[in-house]
């Protein structure tokens, strides 16, 4: 299964590409994974959303409709998606109900520093992809709080529990994704 992951932090030592290694690692060989962050997508503007579209955005169409399933992993920002995130996902929503994103099946992962753990833009998110036909994985929801405290020096996972619950969830979301595909 090609799983694409859309990253929603561009910050160099985010704990939430970590995260997103961290599941890598974790996830059974069959399952491959290739990343992006948007970092070079421009903002959504409808009048370059024609025929030739930016470079940037033209790679991550292609990147979704090749992908078997997406992986959202993101912080939260102003109890909110961040705003490259939401980017990508406005530019991979068009034309509406016709998409790349449309029933592509995708799971959402995400974490925060605060003991809440990214709760408000976990449900944030998988509403915005509901608006988008985009099957999302939805029990049990995935935040991983007090993130700063779940890595080491090398960016590798310590926290046990969470290791437990990613190879869960990953696992859960194949055999979900598997019956949809
Ligand atoms: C602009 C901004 C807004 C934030 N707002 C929230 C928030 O509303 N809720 C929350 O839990 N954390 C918030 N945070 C903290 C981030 O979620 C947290 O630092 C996260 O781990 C950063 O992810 P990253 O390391 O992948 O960049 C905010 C951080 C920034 C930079």
């Amino acid at each position: 299964m090609k799983v694409l992951v859309l990253l929603g932090s561009l910050r160099a030592a985010s704990f939430t590409r970590k995260l997103g290694l961290a599941a890598e690692s974790v996830a059974p060989d069959r399952m491959t994974f290739e990343y992006t962050d948007g970092g070079d997508v421009p903002l959504y503007n409808q009048d370059l959303d024609g025929d030739e579209k930016p470079a940037a955005v033209m790679a991550l169409l292609n990147q979704v409709s090749n992908a078997d399933g997406l992986l959202f992993v993101t912080p939260e920002f102003n109890y909110g998606i961040p705003a490259s995130l939401k980017n990508m996902i406005d530019w991979a929503s068009r034309p509406a109900f016709r998409s790349p994103l449309k029933g592509k099946p995708s799971l959402v992962m995400a974490q925060s520093v605060a003991p809440s753990g990214g709760a408000r833009v976990w449900a944030q998110l998988t509403s915005v992809l509901g608006g988008t036909l985009t099957p999302t994985y939805l029990a049990p929801s995935f935040t991983v709080g007090a993130a700063h405290e779940k890595f080491d020096e090398s960016g590798a996972l310590t926290d046990e529990l969470t290791r437990v619950r990613i190879e869960q969830t990953l696992a859960a979301f194949e055999l979900w994704a598997k019956s949809l595909i």
